[in-house]
């Protein structure tokens, strides 16, 4: 309770020297300046004469800059100036009153609008009291959040600066009977977003005639010049489309019969489909301009497409049947010759392939003859091998028997018996089984060419299928080439049209 009262004894206290000395005249001057006032009365002296209002802004913040409805949100103090000829006093006769506050409905004030609003309330000000000084001064600063429609270039996205402009003037004076003068705008208290840098924000002030009358309706308009952050979108949308677009270079490197080159192909289309879906989602559904992004993003989609064709060609070649017949001509010589000159590519194992298959071909021939000669030998010594075959039985060498045989009556009784037996058994053999052999060392020699030409034939096959094999590598090699070239110009040229390009990285990346 003591400590109540104390509190109450003090504020009492505090009220009584404040009334005492102040309070007295600010009561009587309020009540003088108000006595013959009329808030509706344009506060000048001689009514011929035109009211100055100074106008400016203090931006406090960018809250939102919506690039799909072109709307630019923002904090505003507007900072509104003028003299009002019936609000002035001689301080001498007021002593300590220096300035008296108003409600702005009790004076006179400008009607000042934002013209290119986008709310469904105009005028969104937060109506505070009007400050007037002794010499009839009164500053007006009424704060607001403003939706103002803005035309939102996107054809740089992300490197992009955008220009709006703020237009105020008053909504019912003309220039005559009020002249807006503009005052530099302040941006001392801006507070930093994080999605756009303020650059700058330039004022001019504008007359506009209409067809009505001679007056000149006087405008003050601001623009407030942005540029966008591009750390945001460089990390989320271009850094993983430059990751993608590689990627669709790796489809040149793997290998054909993996049979995962389509699959891989299509993949990095589908991711890069879904991120051109992000971006359509951020800009606004205008055929105006196409925005930088869209634009990298759709030539990165038809490398992709393109790749995936050339994908289908190599993998037509590396499987090609070898019954579907031979490269054409030109397409060898552009090809194998050409192109695998251009990049330095040897057909795999060319210098051992080579003697390997000029030995297999001489060796076959070679095999060949061999056989014809054993044949045609075979076929006239016959019976000399058979009589051969027939004298073995003999425990003398061959030699010696050929050599005994012509005189046989000469040699031992035993010996020539048997000999003389051995040759009467022969003619009657000799027919049948010369014959039998000879026939089946034919089946054995045609078997053995069939072979011969089975392998040959599947050596042509092979070296066929490989000659396309090769073609294929070649045409990857020739893609990989071409599309990475391709893609580094592209990242670069589009990339780098941004006018801004260079300082937005500088600024963004680099501080
Ligand atoms: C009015 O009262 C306040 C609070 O007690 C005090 O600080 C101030 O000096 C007073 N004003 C005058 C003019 O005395
Ligand atoms: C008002 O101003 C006009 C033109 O400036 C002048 O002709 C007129 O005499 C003035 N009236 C008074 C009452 O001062
Ligand atoms: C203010 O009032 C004092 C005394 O009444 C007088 O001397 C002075 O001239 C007046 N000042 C103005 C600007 O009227
Ligand atoms: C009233 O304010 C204006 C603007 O700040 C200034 O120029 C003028 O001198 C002030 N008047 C007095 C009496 O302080």
């Amino acid at each position: 309770m003591v400590c109540w009262d104390g509190l109450l004894y003090i504020a009492v206290a505090a009220c009584a020297v404040n009334v005492s000395l102040q309070g007295e005249h600010q009561r009587r001057l309020y009540n003088d300046l108000m006595a013959n006032y009329n808030p509706l009365e344009r506060p000048v002296f001689n009514d011929s004469h035109s009211l100055t209002v100074h106008f400016s802004f203090s931006l406090m913040q960018i809250m939102d800059v919506d690039e799909k409805n072109q709307v630019l949100t923002t904090n505003i103090w507007l900072q509104l100036y003028w003299i009002d000829h019936y609000l002035q006093w001689n301080t001498s006769d007021y002593p300590g009153v220096t300035n008296v506050r108003f409600p702005d409905s009790l004076v006179w004030k400008p009607d000042i609008l934002l013209y290119n609003r986008q709310a469904h309330r105009f005028d969104a000000t937060f109506h505070t009291n009007v400050l007037v000084n002794s010499s009839g001064w009164c500053s007006y600063l009424p704060p607001g959040i403003f939706k103002s429609t803005c035309y939102i270039d996107v054809r740089w996205f992300p490197f992009d600066v955008q220009r709006c402009d703020l237009k105020f003037g008053s909504w019912t004076y003309g220039g005559w009977s009020l002249d807006l003068q503009m005052m530099d705008a302040d941006t001392t208290g801006y507070i930093a977003n994080g999605e756009w840098d303020l650059v700058e924000t330039p004022g001019r002030r504008n007359e506009r005639f209409y067809d009505c009358c001679k007056e000149p309706y006087p405008d003050v308009t601001f623009t407030v010049v942005m540029r966008r952050r591009t750390l945001y979108y460089g990390l989320n949308l271009l850094i993983p489309c430059v990751l993608i677009s590689t990627l669709a270079l790796l489809v040149f490197l793997l290998p054909a019969d993996s049979g995962e080159k389509i699959s891989l192909g299509i993949t990095v289309l589908l991711s890069l489909t879904v991120f051109m879906l992000l971006v359509a989602e951020i800009m606004p559904a205008t055929s105006d301009s196409v925005p930088l992004i869209a634009e990298y993003f759709a030539t990165t989609m038809v490398i992709v497409g393109l790749s995936v064709i050339a994908t289908v060609l190599v993998l037509q070649y590396h499987h090609h049947d070898p019954d579907g017949g031979k490269m054409p001509k030109w397409t060898r010589v552009v090809l194998l010759n050409w192109c695998a000159w251009f990049l330095r590519m040897k057909r795999p194992g060319e210098a051992r392939v080579r003697p390997a298959c000029h030995n297999k071909t001489t060796r076959s021939s070679l095999t060949s003859v061999d056989l014809n000669a054993c044949s045609s030998h075979l076929a006239n010594s016959n019976m000399l091998y058979i009589g051969f075959r027939g004298l073995e039985s003999v425990p003398y060498s061959s030699s010696s028997a050929a050599a005994m045989s012509p005189d046989s009556g000469l040699g031992c009784g035993h010996g020539v018996g048997r000999a003389g037996e051995d040759e009467a058994l022969l003619p009657t053999c000799q027919s049948s089984l010369v014959g039998s052999l000879e026939h089946g060392l034919g089946q054995i020699l045609e078997e053995l060419r069939y072979i011969g030409k089975r392998f040959r034939d599947q050596d042509e096959d092979e070296s066929l299928c490989n000659e396309w094999k090769f073609a294929a590598s070649v045409i990857d090699r020739l893609c990989l080439m071409a599309f990475s070239l391709f893609t580094i110009l592209c990242t670069i040229g589009i990339l780098m049209s941004a006018p801004n390009f260079v300082e937005a990285i500088s600024k963004d990346y680099f501080t």
